[in-house]
């Protein structure tokens, strides 16, 4: 248990508006990967409660764990996806929970690219694909070259059909769904990020060889999806120092304050001329994807204020100074900053109540995190609630939602 201070009393309960949403606090549910979809990529009744425990307080946001907006884009075993109606009917039922709760969803919308399983991948059917043939590392490339299913560059037609076919059906199935926002992956190493970054773009067509040009499939995406979904409902995520999935980060080829200032740019641009963004997700350098950096880069994310001025999700690491909450204070100061949190919101269904109470923290397992079953996933009572029974809960596993 962690000790903390309450927050009721800060900007962190003042009522913010992002897009169209109205909402009560600052506080988010960053997404969360935890495999507890069924073996077609259809959110479970696991996943229901998680995201119904998670939307109790009123006027709440979470974005859903990542979720795969395309199999052409590369497959993991268990994470959910977004692509079929079945996946769209199944993730309706957990966005009308959550609206019934009095809380916001996001889906999170995926594309794995070159950190795709290979062997998954190939079982559905498609080539491992990158904006460049490089991989992560040589342990990667072993993985697929045994698969039999080598990574390999896009070609420009396949990027368009990426964009205006395939992110188009996930973009319609997300508005089906009745999301509140579309967040486009663009962090941690996957797909979008890899077109980002020149260390993994190595492109000399209209996609690749300038700052300009890497950003364009980002930005390509934001434009259509956001003409099907509406600005004020999308928005992306992005982690500009991390170093997850391979990725440069503060000592890659060009500076993070280069491109993703840019990118940056046009997002403001864009928001300047009328198409405002709902938000803008960022993941802090102490954290790279799943792990704690250890060797915290040069670098910060202040740039990003001198340049887009819409609401910001600030995550990771914010519960390490949990007690006080000095750096989750100093940043949301600025009245348009959120923070979200992953860890202590696996752990604290009512993270953001007990946020309001300043009620002690559970600590988290991470051992549970990437396993099947409900313990360490729904298993984490509300504050003064039951504790489950480990023998049970781990016979317990992702089931269709009826
Ligand atoms: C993960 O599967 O560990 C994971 C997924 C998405 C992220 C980061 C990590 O953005």
């Amino acid at each position: 248990m962690v000790a903390i201070k309450s927050l009721k009393d800060t900007k962190v309960f003042a009522p913010i508006t992002v897009g169209q949403a109205q909402l009560s606090n600052r506080i988010v549910f960053a997404p969360t990967t935890r495999k507890r979809a069924l073996d077609d990529h259809t959110p479970s009744d696991l996943e229901l409660q998680h995201y119904d425990d998670r939307t109790k307080y009123p006027g709440s946001l979470v974005i859903t764990e990542a979720t795969i907006a395309s199999p052409r884009f590369g497959v993991y075993s268990n994470v959910p996806g977004l692509f079929t109606k079945k996946h769209a009917q199944a993730w309706k039922k957990i966005v009308d929970r959550v609206h019934e709760n009095g809380s916001k969803i996001a889906v999170q919308l995926w594309g794995l690219g070159r950190v795709a399983d290979p062997v998954a991948t190939k079982e559905a059917g498609f080539p491992l694909i990158g904006p460049s043939a490089i991989y992560e590392n040589e342990d990667a490339k072993k993985a697929a070259e045994a698969a039999g299913n080598p990574l390999r560059s896009l070609t420009e037609e396949e990027i368009q059909e990426f964009i205006y076919k395939e992110y188009d059906n996930a973009a319609r199935l997300a508005v089906e769904a009745g999301f509140d926002f579309v967040e486009i992956h663009g962090a941690n190493g996957y797909l979008v990020d890899q077109f980002l970054q020149a260390d993994t773009n190595k492109r000399t067509d209209r996609y690749g060889g300038s700052i300009e040009k890497r950003s364009r499939y980002a930005l390509d995406v934001l434009d259509h999806v956001g003409s099907i979904v509406g600005w004020d409902k999308l928005a992306i995520r992005l982690s500009p120092w991390g170093k997850f999935g391979g990725m440069g980060g503060a000592d890659g080829e060009v500076s993070p304050v280069g491109q993703f200032g840019y990118l940056l740019s046009e997002i403001e641009r864009r928001r300047r001329q009328g198409n405002a963004i709902g938000y803008v997700s960022l993941v802090e350098p102490r954290v790279y994807g799943n792990v704690d950096a250890d060797d915290v880069p040069f670098g910060s994310n202040d740039f990003v204020r001198s340049v887009f001025k819409g609401p910001l999700v600030r995550a990771g690491g914010y519960g390490d100074d949990a007690a006080l909450f000095k750096t989750l204070l100093d940043d949301v100061e600025d009245g348009n900053t959120l923070i979200a949190f992953s860890r202590y919101y696996t752990s604290n269904p009512d993270l953001v109540q007990r946020l309001h109470d300043g009620s002690d923290l559970t600590h988290y397992e991470r051992e549970f995190f990437y396993t099947s079953s409900n313990w360490g996933y729904n298993s984490y009572p509300a504050a003064g609630g039951k504790a489950l029974v480990e023998d049970i809960e781990k016979l317990r596993v992702a089931l269709p939602i009826h």
